[in-house]
């Protein structure tokens, strides 16, 4: 047997997997998301260790398998999430997570400390607000009495293998989010550390995402009821894990995702980089491979943020018929036309990463008029998401990326009404798997070839995941919303200047 863990923005969800793949025992636990200021975003990581260890502790005891038979633990997380740690191992602040845009400043100061071009040359990717270089400065410069307690620095998922093994380690997918790390070579950048003055004594060891990196300590085994024997793999961030737990591990597939945020991620065997930074390159959880993603900042997060403001109804209404709420919504939404009445939302509530790389812009909807309900509204939502993938995967088209398969997954995913957007949005099939646990099943299959279970990732995907749904580009409704697209585009260009 073997777990994965997703430490995920609303959910840490745990799963327990047979050797097959198939899932044993499963629960999650929810946590808040804390906005101190427009713009800002936190959380705790005491929320996420309380949740790990609880969903932890239920799973492998309801499950019944004895904890001897348990052999590996992968972890997976949201990437870029700065957690600080003082020299007792204590959290000394909120971790900044991967959606806070307040480093505008520090990322100014990057780009002047090492370059644009060597800071791209070395990490793949120029100085982003949301990746964890520039929050580290920001802390240093804002909280001076805090940085210099400081003796670790870990990202989400790292912080929880702290816990359960008292190791401090990280691996190549997340680490490559850091903007610290030498992405061609796989290693920290003792160039970029040096240049922003971060001690190298403050980061973890990386390792590759399906080696062994410690073992469940033994409070930790009373505690959860796992043995002492359970080995840690390295892991991989929630995208390159969900890549694994989707198959998406050889050149020419891609996935697309829709959780919190929306990534379209496309695998490749060599370190491909977009000349403009609109897309992220980072290593990917196959050893010696890389993958591009382009990022929407606010995917999930605004049908979230319409539900939890406005559709109380929808939610009672979901109660009392004992069904998920995102159901009903889109079974509305699905009875709007294309273009929700000519009603475009964009969906840039956190800044935007692709295309744009801004975050002061703010999301809108545009067009509304009285004759709208809320069922347009929510379609509107589901489209200007869509849009907004579309502007990423049309920038790993524009980068000579090959994509013969395309797949979704995440939360929104499981909607046949979003799956059939990308599919006339991108005119492609988009298709699904039929283990729906990826992140979570992307990382117990690496930690199922970290404890030699499986010979390679690739082997393993190829004997655990199958097909399942297709959806099929619809030739007129691929025409109607390619019409919108430029409208959708055009808006941005034409508010950009006023978001400041
Ligand atoms: C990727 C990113 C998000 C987080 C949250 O760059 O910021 O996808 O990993 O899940």
């Amino acid at each position: 047997y073997l777990i994965g863990i997703d430490i995920g923005t609303s959910a840490t969800k745990t799963v327990l997997f047979d050797e097959k793949g198939a899932v044993i025992a499963s629960a999650s636990q929810e946590y808040p998301l804390y906005q101190p200021k427009n713009g800002w975003a936190e959380q705790k990581p005491e929320d996420w260790k309380e949740a790990s260890l609880e969903t932890l502790s239920r799973v492998v005891r309801e499950s019944g398998v004895k904890a001897e038979d348990i052999k590996g633990i992968g972890l997976s997380g949201q990437m870029h999430g700065l957690v600080m740690l003082d020299e007792a191992g204590e959290v000394i602040r909120p971790s900044i997570i991967w959606c806070d845009q307040r480093t505008a400043a520090e990322v100014e100061d990057m780009n002047r400390l090492i370059g644009r071009e060597r800071l791209i040359e070395i990490t793949a990717n120029p100085a982003l607000t949301g990746w964890t270089a520039a929050k580290i400065l920001w802390v240093k410069k804002n909280e001076p009495e805090n940085y210099e307690r400081c003796r670790h620095i870990l990202l989400p998922k790292d912080y929880i293998r702290y816990v359960l093994t008292g190791v401090f380690a990280t691996e190549v997918s997340d680490a490559s989010g850091m903007q610290l790390l030498d992405v061609p070579n796989r290693c920290w950048s003792d160039e970029v550390l040096q240049k922003l003055d971060i001690d190298r004594s403050l980061l973890a060891d990386v390792y590759e995402s399906c080696e062994v990196t410690g073992k469940v300590l033994p409070e930790i085994a009373e505690m959860t009821g796992l043995s002492v024997d359970t080995a840690v793999v390295g892991g991989a961030g929630d995208n390159a894990a969900a890549a694994v737990g989707t198959g998406i591990v050889r050149d020419g597939t891609a996935f697309t995702t829709i959780g919190t945020s929306g990534v379209v991620f496309a695998h490749s065997s060599k370190v491909t980089i977009d000349p403009k930074g609109r897309v992220h390159t980072c290593c990917c959880a196959v050893p010696g491979a890389w993958h591009v993603m382009g990022v929407t900042q606010g995917a999930g997060l605004s049908l979230k943020w319409f539900r939890d403001n406005f559709c109380q109804d929808y939610m009672e209404e979901a109660d009392k018929q004992g069904v998920d709420v995102y159901d009903l919504m889109g079974r509305d939404a699905a009875e709007r036309e294309i273009g929700s009445n000519k009603l475009i939302f964009l969906p840039y509530l956190m800044g935007e990463r692709t295309p744009h790389l801004d975050p002061d812009c703010r999301g809108v909807f545009f067009g509304l008029s009285a004759i709208h309900t809320k069922p347009d509204m929510i379609r509107s939502v589901m489209e200007g998401v869509s849009f907004s993938l579309n502007d990423c995967n049309h920038i790993l088209q524009e980068m000579g990326i090959n994509v013969e398969k395309m797949m979704a997954c995440g939360g929104g995913g499981k909607s046949p009404l979003w799956r059939q957007m990308l599919a006339d949005m991108y005119r492609c099939e988009v298709n699904t798997v039929r283990q729906t646990e990826g992140p979570a099943l992307g990382a117990a299959i690496l930690a199922g070839v970290g404890t030699g279970i499986y010979e390679s990732v690739e082997q393993a995907c190829d004997a655990l995941i199958s097909g399942d749904k297709k959806s099929e580009p619809v030739s007129e409704q691929a025409d109607a919303y390619e019409k919108l697209y430029e409208v959708y585009k055009d808006l941005y260009v034409d508010l950009k200047d006023s978001f400041k």
